[in-house]
């Protein structure tokens, strides 16, 4: 795309109900084999913006089909407790995946518990064994906001082999998860970050910007090259005019006049994150419960000899 074609808006909501619809069947395809996938979601504390993302989460899923299980802990759990309740969520056969919300209370650490979630159920993609499948190139649970960004990417550009694509932010949710999917989709990828050196001049030459760095309106037509494809994962919450008012990591306005297609905030990244977390839910269920092997084809009945 060159800089006179016109902008394109990135609908994240259409391309999160293209997804689900997906789900939904598939889902309906399953409990039809007889299994009914379910999600647990574990909400420790009373964040608010927690409490939107998980309400959110459990709406998607119902109206998708699949059972939501809420486990909602006040702040003080101590951590032996909530491992305790990861251990019997692993053991259950009728839960097929377990996210625990983010952040945590301080007391409790963050590692120790994502690791105690069974692989096999970590529809976050947060465990070690999953990060690990996804930078070696594997099919594993992917995190799902990154996992939600490519699809986008996908959609808007086709394929991406030989994109420059510049990530801005380093983070574990997002950040390096996004650079190793982008690196499996042939991208060149550069990742840079708070204590990066010539920051905007590195993001000028990217094809493919992606912003989570938690910012308010940090990157700006300034840091673009004309026809750079931007994805803004940010969601910050500022005062203005007044005004309570989300905005992402990018400064929309300003960027509309250089990029070739960005995704708006709120309506961008949002919503495929949890279309993506649903997706993960049924992959989870589908490796808990493989179909079985096509049986062995038999030899080709002899022909009748004729005598
Ligand atoms: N907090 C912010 N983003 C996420 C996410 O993708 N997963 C979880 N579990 N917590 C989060």
């Amino acid at each position: 795309m060159n800089a006179q074609a016109p902008i394109k808006l990135i609908d994240g909501k259409a391309a999160a109900a293209r997804v689900l619809a997906e789900v939904a069947e598939e889902v309906r395809e399953m409990k039809a084999g007889g299994v009914a996938p379910a999600l647990a979601v574990v909400l420790v504390g009373h964040d608010p913006a927690s409490q939107v993302y998980v309400r959110n989460k459990v709406l998607r899923a119902e109206e998708c089909g699949i059972r939501s299980l809420e486990h909602k802990l006040p702040a003080s759990t101590a951590e032996a407790d909530l491992l305790a309740l990861i251990r019997g969520l692993n053991a259950d056969s009728g839960v097929n995946g377990i996210l625990v919300q983010l952040p945590l209370p301080a007391h409790i650490d963050e590692t120790r518990v994502l690791q105690a979630i069974d692989p096999l159920k970590d529809v976050d993609g947060f465990h070690a064994e999953n990060v690990g499948g996804l930078s070696q190139g594997r099919e594993v649970l992917t995190p799902c906001t990154p996992a939600g960004c490519l699809r986008l990417l996908q959609d808007t550009c086709g394929d991406l082999s030989g994109q420059h694509a510049v990530v801005i932010g380093r983070s574990n949710i997002v950040g390096k998860p996004m650079a190793a999917l982008l690196l499996k989709a042939h991208c060149s990828v550069t990742v840079v970050h708070s204590k990066s050196a010539n920051l905007r001049e590195l993001c000028r030459q990217a094809d493919i910007v992606i912003a989570a760095v938690g910012r308010p309106r940090l990157v700006d037509a300034d840091w673009l090259k004309p026809g750079a494809v931007v994805i803004d994962v940010g969601i910050n919450r500022i005062e203005e005019d007044g005004r309570a008012k989300l905005v992402g990591d990018v400064d929309f306005d300003s960027a509309l006049t250089r990029a070739a297609a960005i995704t708006p905030v709120p309506g961008g990244v949002g919503p495929m994150t949890i279309a993506f977390l649903m997706k993960n839910t049924l992959a989870a269920a589908r490796l808990q419960h493989p179909a079985p092997s096509t049986p062995a084809q038999f030899p080709e009945a002899p022909c009748p000899s004729i005598s």
